[in-house]
């Protein structure tokens, strides 16, 4: 007999991994900035509207076809259109979601950093004879680039995703996202209640959503964009993995719209947290805004040194970072492990090590590209901002892009995307029309838009 295809247990536990994916570290330090240099309200407006055409379509095209598809990201493609060579697009999200992996494993283990040096109140040590702010840039640096700590921060965080993933997905994903996805949400609340009342609060808002039409260029149009596509996780395959294990009669358009409401959510509060605190204790208000690594890493301590419990805000502040990092990590790494489970009819426990076991080598050499070993150099990149920067600009939009043609184009005559989005003609007929609309000539604008500019900027 056919051995049953794994299914999220619950649609809380479903919503919960899916949310968990798409916060990430790109609603919590770089939104607020990019809202806030790019201006306040209306770059908002221009967010929205990429959400709109760009976003939230391409989630559907991609639930649509790992839900139909029912296998890997891979798979689906080999699936629908045996012995054609559509796969090849799946090939590229696979390929920038494990070269996504070997970096994000380092950035989430700086996280982790912070929150032990938080926990035991050593980053708010000043060295004898330097400032607060000099102590907290020397810490970054150490944090980054030092051998041992982040080497072994982000073998923490590798060897956290296998804990997790060898129990599978309902025991495993499911079940840590059940529990540290509400603790986000709380963390969160706890952070904008205490940020909302200091003196400044309103100063700060201000600064964060005053709406300047003038700022908003075609590069900011641009950053709206990719921030909306990375922001949402698209293009890395992971969606087309965890929506494979979605129930059948699930309303796919409203898991959609509740997962990038959620994810819009999060990176609104953070604004509203990191204005009020930066304003009220006037760290802000540089006309060209703050770099989001300082502003995360050196300012948001600063302002914590000020308010009473410091190590408390503190710590409360880098649990939330973690949890967001490892929940994007997990789901990364899933895209993976399904590819050998379903392709090579691996076991899980062998999928995950074959996966994971290659990042105890890669992910030091990533954190290393960083200090000891920044002189070796690919394309005049060190190698963390090279899997970085051709991951995230060119490929993600690539395999994007070929999703929007396949849903759109290729699938067109079983009116694949359709079919899935209205669960066989019975709801949401409205916006799947709206949705094949948008894949067929909008979102491969967009996505043709963003690979040109970044061709552009490069050259
Ligand atoms: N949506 C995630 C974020 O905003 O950080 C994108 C992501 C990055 C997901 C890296 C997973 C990941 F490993």
């Amino acid at each position: 007999m056919k051995k049953e295809r794994t299914n999220f247990a619950s649609k809380a536990g479903m919503i919960a991994a899916t949310v968990g994916s798409a916060v990430g570290l790109g609603n919590v330090w770089r939104f607020p900035n990019e809202v806030q240099s790019g201006g306040g309200a209306a770059f908002l407006i221009v967010y929205i509207l990429c959400i709109l055409v760009l976003g939230l379509p391409v989630m559907l095209a991609e639930f649509s076809l790992g839900r139909g598809g029912q296998s890997d990201v891979i798979g689906v493609y080999r699936k629908l259109t045996p012995g054609k060579k559509w796969w090849l697009g799946g090939a590229i999200a696979l390929l920038a979601a494990y070269t996504i992996s070997c970096y994000y494993m380092v950035v989430a283990g700086w996280t982790l950093e912070y929150l032990v040096q938080s926990v035991s109140g050593s980053l708010y040590e000043v060295a004898p004879g330097g400032t607060l702010k000099s102590t907290l840039e020397a810490t970054l640096a150490e944090n980054v680039a030092a051998v041992w700590s982040p080497l072994l921060a982000s073998l923490l965080v590798v060897g956290a995703n296998i804990f997790i993933l060898l129990r599978g997905v309902q025991k495993g994903i499911e079940k840590m996202s059940n529990i540290l996805m509400p603790v986000l949400f709380l963390l969160l609340l706890i952070l904008c209640c205490v940020t909302l009342s200091l003196p400044g609060a309103a100063d700060g808002l201000l600064f964060f959503l005053r709406p300047d039409f003038s700022e908003v260029t075609p590069a900011v149009v641009m950053n709206a964009l990719g921030q909306a596509f990375f922001s949402l996780s698209l293009g890395m395959g992971i969606l087309v993995t965890y929506s494979s294990y979605f129930p059948k009669r699930d309303n796919l358009v409203l898991t959609g719209v509740t997962v990038t409401a959620c994810d819009f959510l999060v990176a609104l509060l953070m604004g509203f947290i990191i204005f009020p605190a930066v304003m009220t204790f006037g760290l802000g208000g540089n006309e060209a805004g703050l770099e989001s690594t300082a502003l995360v890493f050196i300012t948001l301590p600063e302002v914590f040194a000020q308010m009473g419990g410091t190590q408390v805000w503190s710590t409360v502040f880098f649990t939330l970072l973690f949890i967001a990092a490892v929940t994007s990590t997990i789901s990364i790494s899933e895209v993976s492990i399904l590819y050998f489970q379903d392709r090579h009819r691996f076991s899980r426990r062998k999928a995950t090590l074959v996966v994971l076991l290659p990042l105890v080598a890669l992910s030091p050499l990533c954190s290393l590209s960083n200090g000891a070993l920044a002189d070796l150099k690919i394309a005049g990149l060190t190698l963390f901002d090279f899997l970085d920067t051709y991951s995230t600009n060119f490929l993600l939009p690539l395999a994007a892009l070929v999703t929007c043609i396949y849903g759109g184009w290729v699938l067109k005559k079983q009116r694949f995307v359709e079919s899935e989005l209205t669960n066989g003609g019975r709801i949401n007929r409205f916006s799947a029309r709206y949705t094949v609309f948008m894949i067929r000539w909008i979102a491969p604008l967009c996505l043709g838009a963003i690979i040109v500019y970044q061709l552009l900027y490069m050259l």
